[in-house]
């Protein structure tokens, strides 16, 4: 019988894989297993940091449900998840950037008409936004649907309310037979990720702060395009440089122009002040077989 030692049971740990059948997982799990060793072999982890370490996973794993995936928050602040996002949309230059889906998303928000409120009965600074959906030859993208989701004025998603019904801060939207798109909404915030388990005691022994700069999400799709999930940020906001989820992409960054003419505010139907977005989203002609999963914190649970 062979004596596993710290120098050989790496490869004794690789070599049980012999009988995995799916090449794939052999490969990621050959490569996990090493990694990990490595790491454990380069700190010379101590038993109570290895017990610290399963307390923190399995705390992190005990505040996940149908609302809430504290473990793709952890993947989020450790840059894992915008590490995976790059690696998968790799795109050329002039089409609309990814950046990460997070855990607001909701399948099934309403869909309104160009021009509506997405933001009707939401207190907050009244927003104008508007542009097109182009393919990268420059040419409008009729009917392509935009998915669209943001933060109130005090920083908080609607599923993050109790108790509000059916009242929504998100909708679909179409883009018109010019590839155009308009709706009304209000300015968002910036604001903390959640702190209030695992993934903020980390943050705060990381000597980190939890904060995302204001942003409005997008997944804009239409048919033989590739998928784009996106933000535009809010130029000028103090977090720009620091997100906590390492999501900010300059090109996504747009200026929130603050208007006080109440004829321009006839014109788009708002009371002063107000503020106005533009922005052209440039999608790719899509690769087949490379549609991105959608994931909300129910379906995780649910997989
Ligand atoms: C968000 O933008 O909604 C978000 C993304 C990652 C972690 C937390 C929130
Ligand atoms: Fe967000």
């Amino acid at each position: 019988m062979r004596t596993f030692t710290d120098a050989t049971l790496t490869d004794a740990v690789v070599a049980r894989l012999a009988g995995a059948e799916d090449p794939r997982f052999k490969l990621l799990m050959t490569s996990l297993v090493g990694h990990l060793h490595a790491f454990v072999r380069e700190v010379e982890l101590t038993e109570d940091e290895w017990f610290e370490a399963i307390r923190f996973l399995t705390a992190t794993g005990q505040k996940c449900n149908d609302k809430r995936q504290e473990y793709i928050l952890l993947s989020d602040v450790l840059g894992a998840s915008m590490l995976v996002d790059a690696i998968n949309h790799r795109r050329p230059a002039g089409v609309t950037e990814n950046t990460v889906l997070g855990p607001f998303y909701v399948h099934g928000a309403r869909e309104i008409k160009n021009g509506d409120d997405m933001a009707a009965g939401w207190e907050g600074e009244p927003t104008f936004v508007s542009g097109r959906v182009l393919s990268t030859d420059g040419r409008p993208i009729a009917d392509a649907l935009l998915d669209i989701w943001q933060s109130d004025h005090g920083g908080h998603y609607d599923v993050q309310f109790e108790g509000i019904g059916d009242k929504q801060l998100r909708a679909k939207l179409r883009s018109d037979a010019d590839g155009r798109f308009r709706f009304h909404t209000i300015k968002p915030s910036s604001y903390p990720v959640p702190t209030d388990g695992p993934v903020g005691l980390i943050l705060k022994r990381m000597g980190r702060h939890p904060f995302r700069p204001a942003h409005i999400h997008f997944i804009v799709s239409a048919a033989r395009y590739e998928t784009t999930v996106t933000h535009l940020f809010v130029k000028g906001d103090p977090y720009l440089e620091s997100d906590a989820v390492f999501g900010v992409k300059p090109s996504l960054v747009v200026e929130f122009k603050r208007s006080d003419s109440a004829a321009e505010g006839r014109k788009v139907g708002l009371e002063v002040p107000f503020y106005t977005v533009t922005y052209d989203f440039v999608l790719k002609p899509a690769d087949t077989g490379k549609e991105q999963r959608l994931i909300s914190a129910g379906d995780a649970v649910r997989a």
